[in-house]
C-alpha cells in the first residue's frame, strides 16, 4: 500500500471532525498555503485540507522556504474561518503545535518534542516541523484562517544548509513512519483542539498552559529579538492572547511578530 497522502484513505478516520469532507491532494503544488488562501478568497468551508505530496514553492515564515521533497514529508493547509478578531488569532498558531505534538507522541511517545514558540517543533534543538499561519481579515474580524504545517518524517537526510538545522522523525527514531497514519492522528488532535476553543474561548488558558508545559524557552531562556532594533532578554512565559514575554534591562516587553533566537 504506497503511503500518499490520498483523500479516500483519510476521509473515513476522520468521520466526525471538521475535515473529513473537503480534502484536496495534490502530486505536486507550488503551496498547499497559497492553494488554501485562494481557496479561503473563492468561499471554500471551513474545515477544507489541501496536502502535496510535493510542493514546488514550499513557504516559512518571513521569507523563508520550506524544504518540501517528494512523499517524504507532510505538506498540509487547513482553511478555517473562527469567529474571533485578528489580535486573538496567534492562538490558532499555538493549538497547530499542540496538535502536532500530540499526535507524534500517539504514534511513538519516547520521541521528545519541543515546542518552540511561536510556531516550531523541535527534537533535540532540531527543527522536525514548522508552522506558517496567515489570514484574510477586518480589522475587527477574521474572515479566514490557513495553518499550513510542514512535518519532516521520512527523510533521510538534508541539502547541506539545513543538515545541522533541521531533523526527521525517521532520522531521531531510525524507523520509516506511516504519514497517513501520523496525518491522521494530526487532523484529529487540531479538530480537537480548536473545537474546543471555538465552543469554549474559556479554554484559552489551559492551550497556553499546556503549550508552556511542552516548551524548555518559553521560560527563563535568554533570547534574541529580531524586532524593530532588536533586544535581548530572558524569556518569561506567554501573555493572555499567547504572546512571548521577554524580561529586558528597560523591562517586561512583548514580542509581537519578531524571530526569537535562542541563546
Ligand atoms: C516555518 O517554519 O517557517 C513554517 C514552515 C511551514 C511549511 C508548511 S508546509 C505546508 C504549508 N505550505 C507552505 O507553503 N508552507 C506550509
Amino acid at each position: 500500500m504506497p503511503d500518499l497522502l490520498l483523500p479516500d484513505m483519510l476521509a473515513p478516520p476522520l468521520h466526525g471532525t471538521i475535515f473529513s469532507k473537503h480534502i484536496h491532494h495534490y502530486y505536486k503544488i507550488g503551496s498547499t498555503n497559497t492553494a488554501a488562501m485562494e481557496a479561503g478568497n473563492g468561499g471554500a468551508p471551513e474545515g477544507s485540507v489541501f496536502l502535496a505530496e510535493q510542493q514546488t514553492a514550499g513557504r516559512g515564515r518571513g521569507a523563508h522556504q520550506w524544504h518540501s521533497t517528494r512523499s517524504s514529508g507532510i505538506y498540509c493547509s487547513v482553511l478555517l474561518r473562527p469567529a474571533v478578531p485578528p489580535s486573538d488569532a496567534l492562538i490558532l498558531s499555538l493549538i497547530a503545535g499542540l496538535a502536532v505534538y500530540s499526535a507524534v507522541q500517539e504514534i511513538d511517545s519516547r520521541v521528545m518534542l519541543d515546542l518552540k514558540w511561536p510556531n516550531d517543533v523541535l527534537i533535540e534543538g532540531k527543527k522536525v516541523c514548522g508552522i506558517l499561519t496567515e489570514m484574510n481579515a477586518e480589522v475587527t474580524r477574521v474572515r479566514y484562517v490557513v495553518v499550513g504545517i510542514g512535518i519532516n518524517v521520512n527523510q533521510s537526510s538534508f541539502p547541506a544548509d539545513l543538515q545541522t538545522i533541521a531533523t526527521s522523525l525517521r532520522l531521531v527514531t531510525g524507523t520509516e513512519w506511516s504519514r497517513v497514519e501520523l496525518c491522521t492522528a494530526l487532523l484529529k488532535s487540531l479538530d480537537r483542539e480548536y473545537r474546543g476553543l471555538m465552543e469554549n474561548p474559556g479554554s484559552a488558558a489551559s492551550i497556553l498552559h499546556r503549550f508552556q508545559e511542552r516548551s524548555s524557552s518559553v521560560r527563563g531562556r535568554q533570547v534574541e529579538v529580531e524586532e524593530n532594533a532588536g533586544f535581548e532578554g530572558v524569556t518569561e512565559g506567554l501573555d493572555s492572547r499567547g504572546f512571548l514575554q521577554v524580561r529586558t534591562a528597560q523591562g517586561l516587553r512583548t514580542v509581537l511578530s519578531g524571530t526569537v533566537r535562542l541563546r
